[in-house]
């Protein structure tokens, strides 16, 4: 007999976060469907001023057009020196349309000149789950680094060839999506809302009637 699978929409165009969240998701017994999958309903780029009311707007929208629980994470970096920037504007930091490269290179020329000890910075994701019940769930994650002076490694997206571990002493981008994902901010968010997962994982109709 064929196995059926809770369905979950994961609400972002970004397929660096979609493929980290998916590889988090793999060991379980849930079908992740993307915005690809439904081509013809664009997420509308978030306006909110927080991670928390950008989650829950994008979430709120998946789950609108799709009747699937949904799932939305809306994340950024914080740099201490620059009194919290980027922020909730991260992925538009030099511009639209998001640019990593050009993100990059704007952030390093804000920070020049302010030596290592003093460029502390964090990733932090907020993640927001709405079921088509409306019962809503939100979990955040961080994850505490450095800036560097210069791009380091290939892997990863966004600002993550400047983003310093001290512990692993390497940048996000140096690490492989395996061990991005034991340390980072959307592994953390989403390691608290995984009972909840676990139990969508267990509802073989597909359904998430009742209370999760
Ligand atoms: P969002 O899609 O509006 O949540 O934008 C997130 C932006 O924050 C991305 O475009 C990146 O610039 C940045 N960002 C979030 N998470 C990460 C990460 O894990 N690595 C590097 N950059 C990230």
């Amino acid at each position: 007999m064929r196995a059926m699978f809770s369905k979950i929409l994961m609400a972002t165009h970004n397929r660096g976060k979609a493929t980290e969240l998916k590889n988090l998701l793999e060991e379980l017994p849930i079908r992740i469907l993307t915005l690809e999958d439904y081509p013809d309903k664009p997420i509308v780029e978030e306006k909110g001023t927080s991670f928390l009311e950008n989650a829950l707007q994008k979430a709120k929208e998946a789950v609108e057009f799709s009747g699937l629980i949904s799932l939305a994470d809306d994340s950024g970096l914080e740099v201490d020196a620059l009194g919290g920037q980027p922020g909730v504007y991260s992925a538009r930091f030099a511009g639209e349309p998001c640019d990593y490269q050009k993100n990059n290179l704007k952030l390093l020329r804000f920070l020049q000149g302010i030596p290592l000890p003093q460029r502390t910075a964090r990733f932090v994701s907020v993640i927001a789950l709405i079921t088509p019940e409306g019962q809503v769930y939100t979990a955040e994650g961080r994850c505490e680094g450095v800036i560097l002076e210069e791009l380091r490694g290939t892997g990863g997206f966004g600002y993550d060839p400047l983003f310093y571990l001290p512990s692993w002493g390497k940048t996000m981008a140096e690490l492989t999506l395996e061990e991005k994902n034991m340390v980072s901010h959307r592994c953390k968010a989403l390691r608290k809302i995984a009972p909840l997962l676990q139990r969508i994982g267990k509802r073989r109709d597909g359904s998430s009637a009742g209370r999760l």
